[in-house]
C-alpha cells in the first residue's frame, strides 16, 4: 500500500504547496464555469471538531459534496471520545469506514496521536500549534489578488498563535518575506521561528519578528491579524485585550503599509479589537473572499490526499 499522507503541519506540503495553489485555481475556476467534476466519488471523510466552526466546518462538508464525496460531522460529546475510548482507537476505527479524517483539536499532541494511529490521510482543521488549511488557502487568496507571491512582503500583527505560525512556514515556503510585530511576552512557537528561518535561508526570503507594528507593516504588500483571545483562551481575555491594544489594524497603522496592500483576517474577527470596522469594511479588505477561498483551497488538499490528483 502507498504510504498515506497527512496535512498535520503545512511543512507536510512544502514541496508541493504551489501545485496545490494551482488545483485550488483550477477548481475555482471549474466551479464558476458552473461545471460538475466529481474526482472524489463515493470517497467519505470523517471530521471531528473539539471546538467551534463555522468556516471550517461548512468548507469541508460542501468541498466533499462538490467533489462527489461525502462528510460525516462528529463531535466528541456525540461520540465515544467524550466518554473515554482513546484517540489511538478511534483513528484505528474511523480508518475501517472512511478515506481521511479531518480533526480540530485543542492539543497538538491529540492531532499527531490521531495521525499516528490513522491508516488514512489526517488533515489538521486548527490545533493550538497551527491552522495549516487556513495559510494554504490564504497564499491562494494572496496569489489571486498579487499575482505572485515571491518576493512579497507579508506582515502579521498581534498574537503569535496558530495561524501566524503556519502563516510564518506558509511565507518562507513560497519565498516571501514576513514580518510579525507582536509582545515580547506572545512571539510565534520558537520551534517552528527557527524552521522557517531555516527554510527561508533556502528560498531567499526574510523572517522578522519585531515588537513595534508599524515596522512590522512598514512597507508591506498584505497586513494579516487574527484575534486576541484563540479558542481555549478564554480565561486571559481581560489580560490580552490590555496587551494587544497597540497592535490593533486601523487605519492610522494600515497608512504605513504600501498603499495597494491587502488586509486579512482568517475569521471570526473581533470588531473593535483586534481590527477596526472601516478596515475590515473597507476598499484593501480581502477577507469574505479568503473566508470563500478556503473552499476551492480545501478541495484542491483533499483531492490530493484522498484523490489521485
Ligand atoms: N478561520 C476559521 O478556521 O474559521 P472557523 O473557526 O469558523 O472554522
Ligand atoms: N487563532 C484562532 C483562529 C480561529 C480560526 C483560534 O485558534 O481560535
Amino acid at each position: 500500500m502507498a504510504s498515506k499522507r497527512d496535512l498535520v503541519s503545512i511543512l507536510d506540503v512544502e514541496r508541493d504547496l504551489i501545485g496545490i495553489l494551482e488545483l485550488a485555481g483550477n477548481f475555482k475556476n471549474r466551479q464558476k464555469a458552473g461545471e460538475t467534476f466529481e474526482p472524489l466519488r463515493g470517497k467519505s471523510l470523517a471530521m471531528i471538531f473539539e471546538k467551534a466552526s463555522t468556516r471550517t466546518r461548512v468548507s469541508f462538508e460542501v468541498g466533499m459534496s462538490q467533489l462527489g464525496g461525502h462528510a460525516v460531522n462528529l463531535s466528541p460529546q456525540d461520540t465515544q471520545l467524550g466518554r473515554g475510548e482513546t484517540i489511538a482507537d478511534t483513528a484505528k476505527v474511523l480508518s475501517r469506514y472512511v478515506d481521511g479524517v479531518m480533526y480540530r483539536a485543542y492539543r497538538h499532541e491529540d492531532m499527531v496521536e490521531l495521525a499516528r494511529n490513522a491508516a488514512v490521510p489526517v488533515i489538521n482543521g486548527l490545533d493550538d500549534l497551527e491552522h495549516p488549511c487556513q495559510i494554504v488557502s490564504d497564499l491562494f487568496t494572496i496569489l489571486e489578488a498579487k499575482k505572485k507571491l515571491k518576493g512579497l512582503k507579508i506582515a502579521y500583527v498581534g498574537d503569535g498563535n496558530n495561524v501566524c505560525n503556519s502563516l510564518l512556514l506558509g511565507a518562507a515556503i513560497v519565498a516571501a518575506h514576513i514580518s510579525v510585530g507582536c509582545p515580547p511576552s506572545n512571539r510565534p512557537n520558537a520551534g517552528i521561528l527557527k524552521e522557517a528561518e531555516r527554510i527561508a535561508r533556502g528560498t531567499s526570503s526574510e523572517v522578522a519578528i519585531v515588537t513595534d507594528p508599524k515596522k512590522a507593516v512598514e512597507n508591506a504588500d498584505v497586513v494579516y491579524t487574527d484575534v486576541w483571545v484563540s479558542m481555549g483562551m478564554e480565561k486571559e481575555k481581560q489580560e490580552r485585550e490590555r496587551l494587544f491594544r497597540p497592535y490593533q489594524v486601523n487605519s492610522a497603522l494600515l497608512k504605513h503599509a504600501k498603499p495597494d496592500a491587502i488586509v486579512m483576517h482568517c475569521l471570526p474577527a473581533h470588531r473593535g479589537l483586534e481590527i477596526t470596522d472601516d478596515v475590515i469594511d473597507g476598499p484593501q479588505s480581502v477577507v469574505f473572499e479568503q473566508a470563500e477561498n478556503r473552499l476551492h483551497a480545501q478541495k484542491a488538499i483533499l483531492a490530493r490526499l484522498i484523490g489521485a490528483a
